[in-house]
């Protein structure tokens, strides 16, 4: 038998009711496909729609059924609506979400998207505007601050905090404990040994295991962790 031209998600997603808000995913890339899942999956929402500054992609669908639109068409939107920014790159994340609140979307919530299939416990605080991919796990007494992504399958264990704007990249492993300064990137598959402390704004490399705190700034990579040839110079 030929396998499935399109694919169906196995269970159909709740359906949201009629004076539930709008979401508005501000990204129309690849970061942002993965937001506009989880909240179409999460049926939190009226309608989901995507926006951008590339005006190639206006009129264009993100996902099926999600419209993007100009940074311009969000003056018009009903009330009301809600504001997901969806960029992948940390400081452009938080860039945008600054600019959009101080102009077009002045009068929207910042909201926060959980993919129903993220498990978050129930004593983990999380602020506006994160992202939850599907499979992540976020434990007891974690703590998120705007704005950060704890993205598919990701763990970010007990106790964790998470500045603002940072992002723990699919599949990384966050220890009990670990502190993740703002807009930091805990690269894909890396692991963080508990209690451990990332500076703001550092990158730690795909695959490394970290094994003592990063300054801030810093870039490390390797198993285990250590200044990238670059960062070292
Ligand atoms: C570690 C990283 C930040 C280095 O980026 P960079 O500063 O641009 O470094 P370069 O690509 O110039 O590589 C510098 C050196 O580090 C090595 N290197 C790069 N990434 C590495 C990694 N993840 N693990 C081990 N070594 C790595 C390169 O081979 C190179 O080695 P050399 O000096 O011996 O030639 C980057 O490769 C990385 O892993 N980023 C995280 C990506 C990620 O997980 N994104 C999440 C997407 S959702």
């Amino acid at each position: 038998m030929n396998p499935p031209t399109t694919a169906s998600p196995p269970t159909a997603a709740p359906t949201a009711p009629a004076d539930a808000p709008l979401l508005v995913v501000f990204g129309a890339g690849g970061h942002g496909r993965v937001a506009a899942d989880a909240a179409l999956a999460c049926g939190r929402w009226r309608a989901v729609l995507a926006c951008d500054r590339r005006e190639d992609l206006w009129g264009g669908e993100l996902l099926p059924g999600v419209t993007v639109l100009s940074p311009a068409a969000l003056r018009d939107l009903p009330q009301p609506w809600e504001l997901h920014v969806a960029i992948g790159d940390n400081l452009s994340r938080r860039r945008e979400a600054l600019a959009l609140r101080a102009g077009e979307a002045a009068r929207a919530t910042l909201a926060s998207v959980a993919h129903p299939m993220a498990a978050v416990a129930a004593t983990a605080r999380i602020a506006p505007g994160c992202l939850l991919a599907a499979h992540c796990v976020v434990g007891p007494a974690a703590v998120l601050g705007e704005g950060s992504v704890v993205n598919h399958t990701a763990v970010v264990d007990h106790d964790c905090r998470l500045d603002a704007w940072s992002h723990v990249a699919p599949g990384a492993r966050l220890g009990g404990g670990v502190r993740v300064g703002e807009a930091a990137l805990v690269g894909s598959g890396s692991t963080v040994l508990r209690g451990l402390r990332l500076g703001a704004g550092c990158v730690l490399g795909a695959g490394a295991v970290l094994l003592e705190d990063l300054p801030d700034d810093a870039r490390w990579a390797g198993v285990p962790a250590r200044p990238t040839r670059d960062a070292a110079a």
